[in-house]
């Protein structure tokens, strides 16, 4: 038997007392009404609270949005910096090196084509850290091009065989959608270097009328989705889905690979096909 309410034992009675007065008071005949006066305040009591949660809830969420935009709008900055103050040195200083090697000795040119190896390097780690800062791309020819390009990068750092789809192939989607669905992949594909050793990866992206859904397939190790984690990557995911209305969805088995799920409501077929991703 389960007892869901506190007893009170009154002489030869039993009662039952949810509210935990003093038994005079809740044998007393005008009990009833304080019970419903007192069921009033606490609802409205309830009602408040409630309230002031969703206030609390409704300003974490937009803090968060503002937050991201902040950040995104930073990024960017830092992007161009080092794409046109750095990234253009180093293309200066190639070239000078370049303009010189035949005026220089013998032992001196010996010494050039191992620094001009050295300054490519370092413009295409400046190009590749001011891409994922936030790529240009992204903002110029829109999510599916920004995609396909951050699949290629990573697929040859990664070195699997990564493969691309988008259905769709024009497939467009507001900024902030685009932002969270571009973050969304980054992350998941980082995860599937960092943690799946999978041979086999694979984004598709399709938009319908009223949803975008990205996904990113891996046939790697797989995790206890369940299991209490500690990174911040998967949880950074679905804040990024919720602050643009979407969600994330992650299935994985141990042994048989990740699943990594992302749907964003469209604002509608007209919406999607004029905006700016
Ligand atoms: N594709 C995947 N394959 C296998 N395990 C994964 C995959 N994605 C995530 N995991 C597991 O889930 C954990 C949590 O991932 P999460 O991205 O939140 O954190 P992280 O990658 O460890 O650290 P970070 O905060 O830098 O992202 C990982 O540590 C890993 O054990
Ligand atoms: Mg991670």
């Amino acid at each position: 038997m389960i007892i869901v309410h506190p007893l009170v034992v009154i002489g030869d009675r039993i009662c039952r007392n949810p509210y935990y007065v003093a038994p005079e008071q809740y044998l007393s005949p005008d009990w009833p009404r304080h019970e419903a006066n007192w069921m009033m305040t606490n609802l409205e009591k309830l009602q408040q609270s409630q309230d002031s949660l969703r206030v609390s809830q409704e300003r974490y969420r937009s803090l968060s949005r503002r937050l991201l935009e902040q950040q995104e709008h930073e990024r960017s900055a830092l992007a161009r910096e080092l794409h046109d103050q750095l990234g253009q040195s180093l293309v200066a200083i190639s070239l000078n090196l370049e303009a010189i090697e035949d005026e220089l000795s013998p032992s001196s040119r010996a010494r050039v084509p191992e620094s001009t190896q050295i300054i490519r390097k370092m413009i295409e780690q400046v190009r590749t850290l001011a891409f994922e800062l936030r790529p240009s791309i992204l903002d110029e020819f829109g999510l599916v091009e920004a995609l396909r390009d951050l699949v290629t990068r990573h697929g040859q750092r990664a070195g699997g065989r990564v493969s691309f789809t988008a259905a769709p192939t024009d497939a467009r989607a507001p900024v902030e959608i685009g932002t969270a669905c571009f973050r969304i992949v980054q992350e998941a594909q980082t995860n599937v270097a960092r943690h799946a050793r999978a041979r086999h990866v694979e984004i598709t992206l399709t938009a319908q009328d009223i949803a975008l859904e990205v996904t990113v397939k891996d046939d790697g190790d797989g995790f206890d989705v369940e299991q209490l984690r500690t990174g911040l990557g998967l949880i950074g995911m679905s804040e990024r889905a919720e602050l643009v209305g979407g969600s994330v969805d992650i299935e994985s088995v141990p042994g048989a690979g990740t699943t990594v799920r992302a749907r964003f409501p469209l604002p509608s077929p007209q919406g999607v096909a004029g905006t700016d991703q």
